[in-house]
């Protein structure tokens, strides 16, 4: 095919002629059959609203498909419009566009639906089982039909996937806003998010699912080696290093198979048990997992051996994670870190398989008797927590992951509360990136070249390198681990081969790290050093881009925790400081319904004005949320903010004067 005729392809919209059935594709991922939610007249209703996309004409034809399709799938996927060119990141020109910012949201689009990067991609999932990036390809191809028409006076709005349209904006204004699943408070339950998806009129955006910015597993490797070397540094108390530890968790989906690489990053041996043969066989092969055992007995003689021999290698479980957590108990098995990375943000559609069944008498049960396989579920939570509590009395440290393991494991009436009524697990940004990381403004700033050539990539890891290493030299000690971190992570990053798709990377910075990373790339795009404009952007896991208590901002501790204030804040004030794309989503991570997020897309192209834009704009959007920590009276942001203002003319925050306990009580008895 020729450039020109992708170039068409791409921005072709709603064929005239209605394309061919496709036959099912086997050999790819799909994602699990949706809960039959709709009643007969909903069902009509989805069909309509799916129908509302094509000229009457197609109408007959098309009824019965998408009828057949809802039947199926319990969703309208609209699987005859999936386009036949391969979606995936290319440089910016090979999209047809009339400007630079809709070009790079097509390649960042492309990138979330490219089939080595996607978990589902013919469902246009992404990550974590539903994080969608369009409900139906309709949605897709109209979206890219936009992007390709769009100009610098004009924004393109999109609801949950639904390309609304093309307004007339201006040049400083985003090119696109983006919304996921917002609704009306009291219908947000797993429930109201099956219906409404199920009717096409919402969707679960996830996080960098909805808002274009995933780059592949690169994002939560990441993540999880800064939390894995923090969780043990707090185990450490007299600074033993990693060797002989061990690290038991599940899940080797999406984001939770990056659990295996992260431990042996970070130099700690792992266990991690996944009942999805294909999911193993996935990581095995890229190399992320070592070995894999679906027998107990080899797996426990292989874990006392390799902590013997102080080796560091990563082990599969073919099985349920309940059934390691148990054997382990029984045996002694030592286990120094331990967690949980199903999906059970999302637990009755194939975030959690229960103990005690197969993987697929569970798909089975789960549509076919879903009260049946709600139980099945609480009760293996219930098993599940009583082996974990086995080990924490031993000394394991159990952290909670942030996919609702503690959530759902307390409304499973699981012994997961201490005598005060909390959890007694912490969550890991309570305990880890709370105060190590977000109470700094240390969060994941990522970046893509639009050139899609790994040589620029480079490029961008040596200026990043000497960016936070110049940083370094003036840091306050309360920093200086976190840059070096991300020095040693950036330095290895190369090596450790992480890029799938788009020609991307992540560290984690602060707002004086990120602004001095974006304003050197933004130099070397004008001197020529980097071939092409560069997309900045974040995961909405971050400082101030996310609203969820029982995550982000689980170490909030002055009642605000349930408040979104400061996501829909951040989003907004994105907005109008020089983002390309900014979006705002409910759901992502814990779940439909416990968070409220949002993040933003800056195509940096070497010009003046978008230097201006992107200190402007990086500041705002790490600060926000330092301001909020702070006037929650966390003292790691107190000391950040107190720094920011020192050296930030025009930045007044409010700070708060810290009461004594005993006054208070002493007020309080006196009544
Ligand atoms: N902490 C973070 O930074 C972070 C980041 C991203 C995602 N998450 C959360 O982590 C969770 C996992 O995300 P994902 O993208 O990997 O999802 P995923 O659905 O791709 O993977 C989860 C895996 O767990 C397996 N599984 C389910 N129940 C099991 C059981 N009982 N025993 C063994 N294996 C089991 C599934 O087969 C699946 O492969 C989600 O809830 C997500 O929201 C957390």
């Amino acid at each position: 095919m020729t450039p020109s005729d992708l170039k068409k392809l791409i921005a072709e919209g709603i064929p005239e002629k209605l394309p061919d059935v496709k036959p099912y594709d086997y050999n790819l991922n799909h994602a699990p059959k949706r809960k039959d939610i709709l009643n007969s007249s909903e069902k009509k209703l989805a069909i309509k609203n799916a129908l509302r996309y094509f000229p009457e004409k197609f109408h007959p034809v098309l009824a019965k498909d998408f009828a057949r399709e809802l039947a199926a799938y319990g969703r309208i996927y609209m699987y005859r419009f999936r386009p036949d060119y391969e979606i995936k990141a290319r440089k910016l020109d090979d999209f047809p566009h009339r400007t630079t910012g809709a070009a790079a949201i097509m390649l960042m689009i492309s990138n979330n639906l490219d089939c080595a990067v996607a978990q589902h991609p013919h469902e246009l999932i992404t990550y974590g089982g539903n994080g969608a990036v369009f409900q139906n390809w309709a949605q897709y191809r109209l979206t890219m039909k936009y992007l390709s028409e769009m100009t610098d006076e004009q924004t393109l709005v999109v609801y949950s996937g639904h390309p609304l349209g093309l307004f007339p904006s201006q040049k400083d204004a985003p090119r696109l806003v983006v919304t996921n699943g917002m609704v009306i408070p009291n219908y947000s339950s797993q429930d109201h998010w099956e219906k409404f998806n199920a009717l096409g009129v919402s969707q679960y955006g996830q996080m960098t699912a909805g808002s274009y910015m995933y780059i592949g597993p690169q994002g939560i490797v990441h993540g999880t080696t800064i939390t894995i070397l923090n969780a043990n540094r707090l185990i450490s108390k007299s600074g033993e290093g990693t060797n002989g530890k061990l690290f038991v968790s599940s899940g080797l989906g999406g984001m939770s198979g990056a659990q295996p690489k992260a431990a042996s990053i970070a130099g700690i041996v792992s266990v991690i048990a996944e009942v999805n043969p294909k999911a193993i066989q996935a990581r095995h092969q890229q190399g992320w997992v070592d070995e894999v055992y679906a027998d107990m007995k080899n797996i426990i003689r292989r874990v006392r051996q390799v902590i013997d021999a102080n080796e560091v290698i990563s082990i599969a479980y073919e099985g349920n994670i309940v059934d390691i957590w148990e054997a382990f108990a029984d045996e002694n098995i030592k286990v120094d870190l331990g967690s949980d990375q199903t999906s059970l943000h999302n637990p009755w559609a194939g975030g959690y398989y229960p103990a005690g069944y197969s993987f697929e008498e569970s798909n089975h049960m789960m549509t076919e008797n879903p009260g049946k396989f709600r139980e099945a579920v609480y009760q293996s939570l219930r098993r599940q927590v009583e082996a974990i509590n086995r080990h924490t009395n031993r000394g394991t440290y159990f952290f909670d992951y942030g996919n609702a393991f503690l959530l759902e494991a307390s409304r499973a009436g699981a012994d997961v509360m201490n005598s005060i009524g909390e959890f007694r697990y912490p969550s890991y940004v309570q305990d880890i990136m709370g105060p190590v990381c977000f109470d700094y403004g240390f969060g994941p700033f990522r970046w893509v070249c639009c050139s899609n050539d790994p040589s620029d990539l480079e490029v961008t890891d040596r200026i990043a390198k000497e960016e936070l290493e110049r940083l370094t030299e003036k840091a306050p000690d309360q920093i200086k681990q976190q840059l070096a971190d991300n020095i040693h992570w950036i330095k290895e990053a190369a090596k450790n081969r992480l890029v799938v798709g788009s020609q991307a990377r992540i560290l984690y910075a602060d707002a004086e790290g990120r602004i001095a990373i974006a304003e050197a790339f933004n130099n070397a795009i004008a001197k020529g050093e980097i071939s092409a404009p560069v997309v900045i952007g974040r995961d909405h896991h971050d400082v101030s881009g996310t609203d969820s208590p029982f995550r982000e901002t689980s170490n909030i501790c002055d009642g605000s925790k349930f408040t979104s204030d400061m996501a829909v804040q951040n989003v907004i004030g994105d907005s109008f400081r020089g983002a390309t794309w900014v979006s705002l989503h409910n759901g992502g991570g814990v779940g439909w319904g416990e968070v409220i997020n949002g993040g933003f897309g800056m195509v940096l192209d070497g010009t003046s004005d978008t230097g201006n834009k992107l200190r402007m704009m990086l500041h705002w959007d790490v600060n926000n949320g330092i301001a909020r920590r702070s006037w929650a009276r966390n003292k790691e942001a107190m000391f950040t903010l107190k720094r920011e203002m020192d050296r930030t003319p025009g930045l007044i925050v409010t700070m708060p004067y810290i009461a004594d306990d005993q006054i208070i009580e002493e007020a309080l008895e006196k009544q």
